[in-house]
């Protein structure tokens, strides 16, 4: 196929899947009552990027007390400490590091899931995306001494809150909510505490690792920092993850060209075809800011100053076909474009605190579909789509495939992971 030819569809196959019916694609910014929605590249990255003018205001950052902690947690800190602290980590993610390091164990977790599927002729991909991920982001993290099964249902227990709405007074929760919400936050961290984070830390003293916790470990952390930075690595790693890993496999089964392309491309091929995916299907559906300082953002019609104490709503979903950079046809599936606009849009965010597990994220996901996808798995059923409110972004669930039983695995050398344990 050249780098111009259009993809031949299936009806719907390349348009996205996870819909929204409340979802807008303009005005390309709106100003509402201290209130700022942005549904253009362009801008939102400016003001991802101004990184001096704004704070982090998603994942309900600004209700979590800064006194608890000696050291700010990556995801809620700011300025100078988070930067060095990025740079920091980012030697754990780096691409090279990924695959010397943690590729030989992710292709045997990946594998294993694979001989399971071939030997049962069945997976339901969304149960084994979430124990994959969740051994993988343990193996960086070092969160090695528990079971990863059971500490996958801790760390979705997180996940079980009451709605929440950022735009909304008081988030638009009751006092009940509230009450509730800090019940199915403060049960499950205690649980992953004392069964997943407690004894890492106890066995990363007692013989030094280059993972995470090691890391935080030398540079000064409390055991409380420790368990906060576990929960953000465990539930970033995992749960967005786990979402693509379905989404992205969904895509490839439904647009059996593009499969074919997939199959047999090479490992850089394969990741711009899921960078593609992610551009379509973002996982995490907005991002929020609150500007410290007045910020210049242009949309090249127009400029406006975003005024110092407002909140910035960035529209993931909408940034991410916005025609002005990915073309006419930005709400198709399209892996081969030309744009000069980032391959995955802003699905790892950018600026100060853009994804530092992007590499790692998309190096799992395709060893996992691709050795999956060469059983030749049919879908079963159709999945379901839900949503979630904190990370505002899809919730696939009963991804169901099919394998004839006689299905051999393209199995890599050495890559005999243990069996796994099956889940209801
Ligand atoms: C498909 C998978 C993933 C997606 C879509 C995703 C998406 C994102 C996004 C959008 C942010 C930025 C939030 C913001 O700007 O406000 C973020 C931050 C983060 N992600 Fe990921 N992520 C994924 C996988 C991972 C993995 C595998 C890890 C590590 C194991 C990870 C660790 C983090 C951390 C630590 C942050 C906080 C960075 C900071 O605030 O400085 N993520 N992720």
């Amino acid at each position: 196929m050249t780098a111009t030819a259009p993809m031949r569809r299936r009806s719907g196959a390349g348009l996205r899947k996870a819909r929204r019916t409340d979802e807008t694609a303009s005005p390309a910014v709106e100003a509402d009552r201290g209130m700022w929605r942005i549904r253009s590249l362009t801008p939102a990255r400016q003001v991802l990027r101004a990184r001096s003018s704004t704070t982090q205001a998603g994942f309900t950052a600004e209700k979590i007390p800064r006194g608890l902690f000696r050291a700010h947690p990556i995801l809620i800190s700011d300025g100078p400490a988070h930067d060095r602290q990025r740079r920091e980590v980012a030697r754990f993610f780096a691409p090279a590091v990924i695959a010397d390091r943690y590729g030989e164990h992710i292709a045997a977790s990946a594998q294993a899931i694979v001989d399971e599927a071939a030997a049962t002729g069945r997976c339901r991909l969304d149960e084994a995306a979430l124990h994959f991920t969740v051994d993988v982001t343990s193996q960086v993290v070092g969160l090695t001494e528990s079971d990863t099964d059971d500490m996958a249902a801790r760390l979705t227990a997180f996940f079980r809150q009451p709605p929440v709405d950022l735009a909304a007074e008081d988030w638009g929760r009751t006092r009940r909510q509230w009450a509730q919400a800090a019940v199915n936050g403060i049960v499950p961290l205690i649980s992953f505490f004392t069964h997943d984070v407690f004894p890492a830390i106890r066995a990363h003293r007692r013989r030094h690792r280059s993972d995470v916790i090691s890391h935080l470990l030398d540079s000064g952390h409390s055991t409380g920092d420790i368990l906060v930075e576990c929960l953000t690595y465990g539930t970033a790693g995992m749960v967005t993850t786990r979402e693509f890993i379905a989404m992205a496999c969904w895509h490839l089964l439904d647009n059996e060209e593009l499969q074919r392309e997939y199959r047999a491309a090479e490992q850089p091929r394969r990741l711009s075809i899921l960078e593609e995916i992610i551009r379509l299907e973002p996982v995490v559906g907005h991002l929020y800011r609150r500007a410290t300082s007045p910020i210049d953002i242009s949309d090249g019609r127009g400029d406006t100053i975003i005024p110092a104490g407002d909140l910035i709503d960035i529209c993931v979903r909408e940034t991410n076909i916005d025609t002005d950079r990915f073309g006419t046809d930005a709400e198709a599936l399209c892996p081969n474009r030309n744009e000069s606009a980032p391959a995955a849009g802003l699905s790892f965010s950018d600026g100060a605190h853009s994804c530092p597990g992007q590499s790692l994220a998309l190096y799992e996901t395709d060893a996992l579909l691709h050795r999956l996808l060469s059983c030749g798995p049919r879908l079963l059923t159709k999945p379901t789509v839900g949503w979630d409110d904190l990370i505002e972004g899809y919730r696939i669930r009963n991804l169901d495939l099919g394998f004839h039983v006689s299905a051999r695995p393209a199995r890599t050398p050495g890559s005999s992971g243990p069996a796994r344990r099956s889940h209801p």
